[in-house]
C-alpha cells in the first residue's frame, strides 16, 4: 500500500506485474521515467532495500515536489524534473540501467486537479500542460493551430471520426472569441458532433478531442519512438524495460519499437541472407501486450485500458 501526501492521489496500476517483470535486485540502478505519485517507485525502493539507486523522472513540477518530499527518506532515491524523452541528458553521464519503467499518460492527480485543465467534467482554464513551468497551453495552441493540423491531430491522436467538423467549428468559433476554458472546448465538440450521435455515445463526447489536444500540447507521441530506443540503449544486458500504455495510439508505438528492437533487419524479405548488418538488441517478453488482473481493474477503473509491454536487452 502506498502512502501519498494529502491532495496527491494516484493508484498505480499493474504493480504486481511490474514487479514480476522488472526483477528488482538490490545494489543496482533503475529509472522510473514517469514518477507521478511514486506508487511504483516506492514499491521498487522497497525491493532495493536501501542499496543501489532509483532515479524518478517526471516533467510535472508538482509530482516532483510532492513525491520527492514523500520519498526523501530513501537515501538511494533521486527525483529529477524533466522529460523522459531526454533521459540521456537527465541521468548522470555514463549511467547504465538494470531496468526501467514508463507508465505513460497523465496521473489521476493531474486529471482530477481542476485548474490543470485536463478534465472535460469541470470548467477551468484550458491548460493541459504536464510541465507547468514551460511550453504552450492548450488555449494558446488551439487559438493558433491551422484547421488542417488540428483535423490531422484529432484523427492521429484519438481516431476521432468527427475530426474535420470539430476543427472547422473550432476555427469559426475562435474568429469571434478565443477559446479560454475547458468548457469552451466541450462546447465546440458539442456543436460539431450531431446530437443523435452524441446521445448514442455511452462515454463523454469530448473525451477523444481532449485526449488528442493533451497529446498535442505535451508532444507525447512523436518523440516516443526515439525515447524508447534511448532507454534501451542505457540498459545493461538482461535489463528490462517495462512500458504501460493506456490507449491504442501509444501502445502501437511501443509495440512497433519493441518489434524493431527484436528484428531490426531491413533486408528485402526474400533476400537469401542478411546484408544490412543490423542485429537484434532486445527480445520481447510476456508474449506481447500483458493485461491487468481483474482485481486491479476492480480496484481502479483507470486500469481497464492498461497494457504492459516488456522488452529485455540482449
Ligand atoms: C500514469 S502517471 C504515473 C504514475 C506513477 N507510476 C505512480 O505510481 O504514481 C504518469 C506520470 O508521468 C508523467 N509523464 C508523462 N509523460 C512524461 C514524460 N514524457 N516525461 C516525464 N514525465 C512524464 C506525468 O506528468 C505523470 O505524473
Amino acid at each position: 500500500m502506498t502512502t501519498q501526501p494529502p491532495g496527491f492521489h494516484h493508484i498505480p496500476v499493474m504493480v504486481e506485474e511490474v514487479f514480476l517483470w522488472l526483477r528488482i535486485e538490490p545494489q543496482r540502478v533503475y529509472a522510473d521515467g514517469t514518477l507521478g505519485g511514486g506508487g511504483h517507485s516506492e514499491a521498487i525502493l522497497g525491493l532495493m532495500k536501501g542499496s543501489g539507486i532509483l532515479y524518478g523522472i517526471d516533467r510535472d513540477p508538482d509530482a516532483i515536489a510532492a513525491t520527492g518530499e514523500r520519498l526523501k527518506d530513501h537515501k538511494n532515491f533521486r527525483a529529477i524534473h524533466g522529460n523522459f524523452h531526454d533521459v540521456k541528458d537527465l541521468l548522470p553521464s555514463g549511467t547504465k540501467l538494470s531496468g526501467g519503467l514508463l507508465d505513460l499518460g497523465v496521473s489521476s492527480h493531474q486529471l482530477d486537479t481542476k485548474e490543470r485543465g485536463f478534465s472535460y467534467h469541470e470548467d477551468a482554464p484550458l491548460d493541459m500542460r504536464m510541465d507547468t513551468s514551460q511550453g504552450e497551453t492548450a488555449a494558446e495552441l488551439l487559438n493558433r493551430i491551422s484547421e488542417r493540423e488540428l483535423t490531422q491531430a484529432l484523427y492521429d491522436f484519438s481516431d476521432e471520426k468527427w475530426a474535420a467538423r470539430i476543427a472547422k467549428v473550432l476555427v469559426e468559433r475562435r474568429q469571434k472569441y478565443p477559446l479560454l476554458t475547458t468548457g469552451d472546448l466541450v462546447e465546440v465538440v458539442d456543436a460539431a458532433i450531431p446530437k443523435a450521435v452524441r446521445r448514442k455515445d455511452t462515454a463523454h463526447p469530448a473525451r477523444r478531442a481532449f485526449q488528442a489536444v493533451r497529446i498535442l500540447v505535451n508532444a507525447e507521441i512523436t518523440p516516443l519512438r526515439q525515447a524508447l530506443d534511448d532507454w534501451m540503449d542505457l540498459m545493461i544486458p538482461g535489463a528490462r524495460l517495462c512500458v504501460i500504455t493506456f490507449h491504442s495510439i501509444e501502445d502501437r508505438v511501443v509495440k512497433r519499437a519493441f518489434q524493431t528492437m527484436k528484428n531490426p533487419c531491413i533486408c528485402p524479405p526474400k533476400a537469401p541472407i542478411c546484408t544490412c548488418g543490423k542485429t537484434p538488441i532486445a527480445r520481447i517478453l510476456g508474449g506481447g501486450a500483458i493485461a491487468p488482473a481483474q482485481t486491479d481493474v476492480l480496484q481502479n477503473p483507470r486500469a481497464r485500458s492498461a497494457k504492459l509491454r516488456v522488452a529485455e536487452r540482449l
